[in-house]
């Protein structure tokens, strides 16, 4: 028999807004991402518009990806900023020593940044080098962008931008625990006190600063910069964490796993939602008022690169199952909208859990990528809180996996969106949700995401495997919404 599972929504008088940002994304100069993931140069045969290829625009535009991060991760804390600006033959050419000493030419830099940022209507996340740069070369690079006059606006406009950008985001050091220089947090806050003072607001830009934070488990961290930053001197403090078996030793298979292998990488990523109580839990003693945001700037799954692949490249396939942990994730950062303001999925192209894949002029569009195509109603709506009845399913470490997972926001036109998972791999799904008095009754959109093998994947052969398509098992009777969910899918329904 089909488990039937309830659904209450309790909207809320002041509602949390669930923050655009937390759809952000993340590029970083590393193996096939930035280069041929996005960038290709004027000259490329692929089609491209100023060196962005055309497919990857029109994905950036088709998600509404509203902030981009930018240089890296580990990369930006070795990344000068004027190796990448001026006459891109006279660009240096030099060594990527994060991620496999592969040559980096630098054709790709601030303006070309800044400048997709413009024609994709992304706003940019800057991540400031701290780790083997200098706090002079640290409050050039925002002069540089954000000056309206002076030296730096000077060399910019003789680099053919008159214009500063306006540029809010902005990370001082990435993982400085750890690729980032390998501090300590008593040490790291003082750096931070210290590049934030010289990286200065100009005229007509204010900045959103946002403090390197911990990895995971690492409440020490939070605590530690909570109590010697605090409210005042940052904006943002940032977490990461992946889903991923191990540090060290195999990550396990991108795409060939076994069931039991499936539940436990949702047991992982479904942990962040403990993760995240507890860093925001000692944010709340510090600063009760929630005015630091808490930013996932790194998330995502992370598993033994493609066999074949260029290793140090982090290329990895992306199946239902990277689509399950993308939308049981999201589905957590909206629960936490208070103080989760963003978030960015590592990373954009090529890279880990990926929106799309490359090869030449093939580009072939994740799973990943179509639940946040689904998910985009959410962007900016207000969170509606929810009760759900469900099982739940133990992974082989004794970690939770309801059988079903649900968000509900409604929208500044009041429609309401309504996404829901089935990670169950064998049982569908009946889900009775009771919708309040007012609530809009009519479904204007229905699509599910949905394969009939876990392992289903798009290819460059093969590029429409999965997609979402419409839903028809929902109907909406006396107040009452009845969902009918297959095993393995995710599914988003907008109310009018
Ligand atoms: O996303 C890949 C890497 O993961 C980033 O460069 C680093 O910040 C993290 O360890």
């Amino acid at each position: 028999t089909t488990p039937v599972s309830k659904v209450v929504l309790q909207p809320s008088e002041k509602p949390d807004t669930v923050s655009r940002m937390i759809y952000g994304q993340f590029a970083e100069h590393l193996g096939a991402c930035v280069y041929e993931g996005i960038w290709v140069g004027e000259d490329s045969p692929i089609p491209n518009t100023r060196g962005y290829r055309n497919d990857a625009l029109e994905a950036l535009r088709e998600l509404k990806v509203p902030v981009l991060r930018w240089p890296g991760g580990c990369f930006a804390d070795d990344y000068h900023w004027r190796d990448g600006i001026g006459d891109p033959a006279k660009r240096p050419t030099l060594i990527n020593n994060n991620w496999g000493g592969t040559q980096e030419d630098n054709s790709f830099g601030t303006h070309e940044f800044f400048d997709l940022c413009e024609l994709a209507g992304i706003e940019p996340y800057l991540s400031v080098n701290i780790g083997s740069g200098t706090v002079q070369e640290a409050a050039q690079w925002i002069e540089y962008v954000t000056a309206p006059n002076g030296p730096m606006a000077a060399e910019r406009a003789a680099n053919g931008r008159k214009e500063p950008w306006k540029l809010k985001y902005t990370g001082i050091g990435n993982e400085s625990w750890g690729c980032g220089g390998s501090m300590r947090p008593e040490y790291y806050s003082d750096v931070y006190r210290r590049y934030s003072t010289y990286m200065r607001n100009q005229p007509g830009n204010q900045l959103y600063r946002i403090a390197s934070g911990a990895s995971d488990y690492d409440f020490h961290w939070t605590e530690t910069l909570m109590n010697r930053v605090g409210p005042g001197r940052m904006d943002g403090l940032s977490l990461h964490y992946y889903t991923c078996v191990s540090w060290t030793g195999s990550k396990g298979s991108a795409t060939d796993f076994d069931n039991d292998v499936y539940y436990s990488t949702l047991g992982k990523a479904l942990e962040i939602e403990p993760v995240l109580r507890r860093h925001i839990s000692l944010m709340d003693e510090k600063d009760p008022k929630k005015k630091v945001g808490l930013i996932v700037d790194e998330w995502g799954t992370w598993f033994d690169e493609e066999p074949g692949s260029v290793p140090g490249h982090l290329y990895q396939q992306n199946t239902m199952r990277d689509a399950m942990v993308a939308a049981l994730t999201l589905n957590v950062f909206h629960k936490y909208s208070d103080r989760v303001r963003m978030a960015n999925i590592a990373q954009l192209a090529n890279v880990l859990q990926a929106m799309w894949l490359t090869k030449g002029d093939k580009l072939v569009l994740t799973p990943t990528y179509y639940v946040f195509k689904m998910y985009r109603p959410h962007q900016d709506a207000e969170f509606i809180p929810l009760t759900v009845e469900c099982d739940t399913i133990k992974d082989s470490k004794n970690r939770p996996v309801p059988s079903l997972s649900v968000t509900a926001t409604r929208a500044a036109d009041g429609s309401v969106t309504l996404s829901l998972v089935n990670p169950v791999l064998d049982s569908a799904h009946k889900v009775d949700i009771a919708l309040p008095k007012g609530f809009p009754v009519k479904v204007a959109q229905a699509e599910v995401l949905v394969a009939s093998d876990i392992h289903a994947k798009n290819t460059f052969e093969a590029p429409a495997t999965v997609q979402p398509s419409d839903f028809r098992s929902v109907k909406v009777k006396n107040g009452q919404m009845s969902v009918q969910l297959p095993p393995m899918s995710i599914v988003s329904v907008t109310l009018r």
